[in-house]
């Protein structure tokens, strides 16, 4: 891998971020708000932000970067997969409970569902993020999917994974904003107390691991290697030209030696 000090800091920061997050709107919920609970009041509303950005930020950003880890590349390419699916329909469950938690809190006090910009785009989100899953469950994880529709959908795969990611980030800020407005009265949001400005941190600490775990997905040259340069690499036999990296996610800097490679092995590269 080219420049694999830079890699592994940036990975080592967008972690610690991440998990810093996790501990703000953990702080959040503990220590200014109400606490938790499964009431149907103010305390079951807190399950929200913290699933969210545990499970639907937090663990979604991990599982992006997950094929780029180089202390993976000795596991195989499928159990990899089942690692990536994994994170991802946990971070899948964690968002569905978070959301039961908002619809069962605005149900039993009577405010109405679904009337702001941030549970439109919210919800959009999920559904996408399920269409995805269950896409990318048949299409790369099925035996029967054929190759030439691997290699078509993996390009709309990496997008609609960065699209959805980042979707969420946006509707996580719209989320923290409309909560400050709504629960801040004595001081106001405007006032800028304490809880105000802790919870303006915690959005610009997501703000920052979404933009860290983007720019670690989009190095073409910290991509896993591709499989056929793992095993040259494991079997001390050299590796055939154009056989540089994995698909995973990034747009690959040489699609030409790629497409060779891929028509001397007859194998897809997903
Ligand atoms: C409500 C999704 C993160 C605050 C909602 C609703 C959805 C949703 C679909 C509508 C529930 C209903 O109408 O009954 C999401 C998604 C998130 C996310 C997918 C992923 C990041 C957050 C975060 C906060 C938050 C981090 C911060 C506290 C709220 C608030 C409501 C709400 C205050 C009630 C007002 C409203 O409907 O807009 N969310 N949310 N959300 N969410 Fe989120």
């Amino acid at each position: 891998m080219e420049n694999h000090k830079p890699f592994l800091v940036l990975l080592f920061f967008a972690f610690a971020i991440g998990f810093i997050a996790v501990v703000f709107v953990l702080r959040w919920v503990l220590h200014f708000r109400e606490g938790l609970a499964w009431d149907g009041g103010a305390k079951e509303f807190n399950w929200h932000p913290l699933l969210t950005v545990t499970g639907f930020i937090f663990l979604q950003g991990i599982a992006i970067v997950v094929y780029r880890l180089p202390w993976t590349w000795k596991c195989s390419k499928l159990m990899m997969k089942f690692i990536h699916a994994g994170l991802h329909v946990l971070a899948f469950i964690l968002a569905v409970i978070a959301l039961v938690a908002v619809f069962d809190f605005h149900n039993v006090q009577n405010i109405p569902n679904m009337y702001s910009l941030h549970s439109w785009v919210g919800l959009t989100a999920v559904i996408l993020f399920s269409l995805q899953i269950v896409l990318g469950l048949c299409i790369f994880l099925l035996p029967v999917s054929p190759d030439y529709l691997r290699s078509a959908f993996l390009p709309i795969h990496v997008f609609s994974g960065l699209f959805i990611f980042t979707t969420v980030i946006a509707a996580a800020l719209m989320g923290i904003t409309e909560k400050l407005i709504f629960s801040l009265n004595d001081p106001k949001y405007k006032d800028s107390p304490a809880e105000a400005t802790f919870v303006n941190v915690l959005g610009l600490l997501i703000i920052l691991f979404g933009s860290l775990i983007l720019w670690i997905a989009t190095r073409p040259s910290w991509k896993r290697p591709s499989e056929q340069l793992l095993h040259a690499l494991h079997s001390n036999q050299p590796a055939s030209v154009g056989a540089t990296t994995d698909t995973a996610i990034g747009e690959r800097p040489d699609p030409e030696p790629t497409s060779e490679a891929r028509r001397r092995t007859g194998k897809s590269e997903e």
